[in-house]
């Protein structure tokens, strides 16, 4: 990608493509021979395909193929295995309403969708359960331990203590549903040489796995992926449809571009999970926190297990000596769920942070205070110091900023006509994660930079970053760099997840430009020339057009000696209309403790980002399934709500913005998925303290209110 922006150094590198058009994505690219693929998918829950007719379909006008578990290709196809991804077209067996049974290759889209209307399946019907509660109460429905237990001191200490809470908290199937749908493009050549134009969070991802799904060695995988419209964490996995495309590609030796209708977005990507969580709270009069138990279920599916770290919090967030975990999963005739923003951690902070907010109610304590007086000084899971934490200066910033003197410890105290106002606070947390990558950086004598990295940008402006800490080692103006990605053939880079990718990808470029500046520094000594020379100068002197290097970065053993987060503090205002039960955000403080910010302008969207999810989590969304048929009846923008302008008010974001001195050279630690975690209680914390009524069912809408 040219680098276009830059009007100032806060700009975005892509900012100009995004919004004028330019920016490609996937389903964008036109191939010579491209055709069409259209999926069918299964209208039953649970069973085996008996027939499928697919004679009407393959007659009709523009239809190349039909693929199926009838016809797949010889593509020597992976074992299938108990636990695993599903293989498609593998068998006759269905494992969810809504699977993938065939794809229907034509010339043009519209002659695939009519044709896949052709295709007619019987079935051998199954006994199913889509309902996660009713597997849940069900002795004899399976259940699979997610995460070992976890004890520390005394088990359920809470029991004993002076004040005690003990609550139970539910939370829907939500999903990502971002902008732009999923699909791929897949161009199968002869030799078996394969080139995708995908929507991924990982080019290296999805060449290994096509690389393994059809026993061709990775290097014959071209993955291109520039630019994602979206990911939100279904995007880390090369799902079936996917596959399939890949397949059908092969069948008939011609490129094949699928896109999956918002419909299927409900069905074929993932989603998160539902869950029902169970924390139990024991407090001395004073309020001192002593026992936390955090018991939590998470719905999976029966033919692949999923987990995440819904308890993870309960184990270092508050200073407590007795805390006890456990974490099980409840496979239902589903999909299978999939990371979502702030996976895990967002589902658990619900649960924990509205608990942590009804004891402070019950010791009549201001929720602030009491976080502040439990706040640990170490980790005591791991027994290390934090490598940086800077909560209690978070806490005071966002208070000040939203109002925080303005509550009322006395819920319902703040009432104006039919609109009554609640202040509600919650913690964030997620590991501050650094893997291992390369980059590659050619430095050239014209005054340029290009750095390459098989890395992935899904919105957040990897590139913007990058340039930036380049710009700011080399001293070389942001319009002379340039940071290429989105493409399997540059140096080997991880996935972008887990809030990873500007402290694993960025700490490269760092050693990267580090080594650039010595060999220039190098080169002048040589020629004779003053250390401080403009490589420019060095290079031409030299004779040479450019210079480059590869470096491969990874973190370094001191970090084992220490527990590694990002913060983030939500602070929230809501007006609750009594007459009509409507929650409407007025205000929202997010503090992000995430060590130093590199890019001020793609960090606030970050965290902007995380509030407008949480808003959704907290107050609309819900996957509504029809568990007599084992479907979705809300499969679709007009049904699932998401937040509107409407809904979202003015969003102060603050940054603590003091380096880690141990995660990484830019002292910058990763803040996609704070930016979520916890602002859900937020929410519910500040509709009790409007109201009086706390809500622990998600989401909260009007008919919960009233
Ligand atoms: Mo994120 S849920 O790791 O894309």
């Amino acid at each position: 990608m040219e680098n276009l922006f830059f009007k100032d150094d806060n700009d975005r590198v892509d900012g100009i493509f995004k919004v004028t058009g330019k920016a490609k994505y996937f389903a964008e690219y036109e191939l010579p021979g491209l055709t069409y693929g259209v999926l069918v998918t299964s209208t039953v829950t649970k069973g085996k395909i008996t027939s499928l007719d697919t004679k009407a379909a393959e007659k009709a006008p523009g239809v190349i193929a039909v693929v199926s578990h009838l016809n797949k290709p010889s593509a020597p196809l992976y074992e299938q295995e108990g636990g695993s991804p599903m293989k498609i077209f593998y068998t006759n067996q269905v494992f969810y309403n809504g699977q993938p049974i065939a794809i229907v290759v034509a010339n043009t889209f519209e002659r695939a969708t009519y044709a896949a209307s052709l295709v007619k399946a019987t079935y051998e019907k199954e006994d199913f359960n889509t309902d996660f509660e009713k597997a849940l109460a069900d002795p004899k429905a399976k259940k699979l331990q997610g995460q070992p237990n976890y004890k520390r001191g005394i088990e359920n200490a809470y029991k004993t203590a002076d004040v005690q809470v003990e609550q139970r908290y539910v939370l829907p199937i939500e999903t990502h549903n971002p902008m732009e749908l999923h699909g791929i493009i897949a161009d199968w050549k002869p030799a078996d040489r394969v080139t995708v134009y995908a929507k991924t969070q990982g080019v290296k991802a999805t060449q290994n796995t096509i690389a393994n799904v059809f026993k061709i060695p990775a290097e014959n995988i071209q993955v291109n992926s520039e630019f994602v419209g979206g990911g939100f964490g279904m995007a880390l996995r090369t799902w079936p449809l996917e596959i399939a495309t890949v397949m059908a590609s092969k069948h008939i030796g011609k490129p094949v571009k699928l896109v999956i209708t918002r419909m299927q977005m409900f069905t074929m990507v993932g989603n998160r999970p539902a869950a029902i969580q169970k924390v139990g709270l024991g407090a001395t009069k004073e309020g001192k926190l002593t026992g936390i138990t955090h018991t939590a279920f998470g719905e999976s599916s029966v033919y692949e297990n999923f987990t995440e770290g819904v308890v993870n919090m309960a184990k270092f967030m508050y200073q407590c000596d007795n805390v006890n975990t456990a974490y099980t999963i409840v496979p239902v005739d589903l999909g299978v769920p999939i990371w979502m923003r702030g996976p895990g951690e967002a589902t658990g902070a619900f649960a924990l942070e509205s608990a942590i907010d009804e004891m402070a109610h019950a010791l009549d304590m201001d929720p602030l205070d009491f976080r502040i007086m439990n706040d640990p000084e170490t980790d005591q899971q791991r027994n290390k110091p934090f490598s940086s934490k800077n909560i209690k200066e978070a806490y005071k910033l966002g208070a000040e900023k939203i109002g925080w003197s303005n509550r009322k410890n006395k819920p319902g105290s703040l009432v104006e006509g039919p609109w009554q106002t609640g202040y509600g606070v919650s913690v964030g947390v997620f590991n501050a994660n650094r893997g291992k990558a390369s980059v590659k950086g050619i430095l050239k004598a014209d005054g340029s930079l290009v750095l390459q990295s098989a890395t992935s940008d899904i919105g957040p402006g990897t590139g913007t970053g990058m340039t930036l800490i380049a710009n700011k080692l080399m001293d070389i103006p942001v319009n002379k760099i340039t940071f290429e990605l989105g493409d399997s053939s540059l140096p080997p880079a991880p996935s972008q997840g887990g809030s990873a990718t500007l402290s694993t990808i960025g700490s490269a470029v760092n050693d990267v430009c580090l080594s650039l500046k010595s060999t220039i520094a190098e080169l002048a000594a040589n020629s004779n020339m003053d250390a401080t020379s403009n490589f420019v100068d060095v290079l031409r002197k030299n004779n040479l057009p450019s210079i480059e290097v590869t470096k491969e970065s990874q973190a370094g053993k001191e970090r084992d000696n220490y527990s590694m987060y990002s913060f983030s503090i939500h602070f929230v205002q809501v007006k609750v209309n009594n007459l009509t039960g409507v929650v409407k955000v007025s205000k929202i403080v997010s503090v992000g403790d995430s060590g130093k910010i590199i890019s001020p302008k793609t960090a606030r969207s970050q965290m902007i980002g995380g509030a407008v999810g949480g808003i959704g989590m907290a107050l609309t969304e819900e996957a509504v399934i029809d568990h007599r048929f084992g479907r979705y009846i809300n499969n679709n923008f007009a049904d699932y709500h998401v937040p509107v302008h409407a809904d979202v008010p003015q969003i102060d974001v603050i940054f603590i913005d003091k380096p880690d001195p141990i995660i990484n050279p830019m002292g910058a630690k990763g803040m996609g998925e704070i930016a979520l975690i916890g602002f859900s209680a937020a929410v519910a914390n500040a509709v009790f303290n409007a109201t009086g009524k706390r809500i622990r069912t998600l989401p909260i809408t009007p008919d919960k209110i009233l």
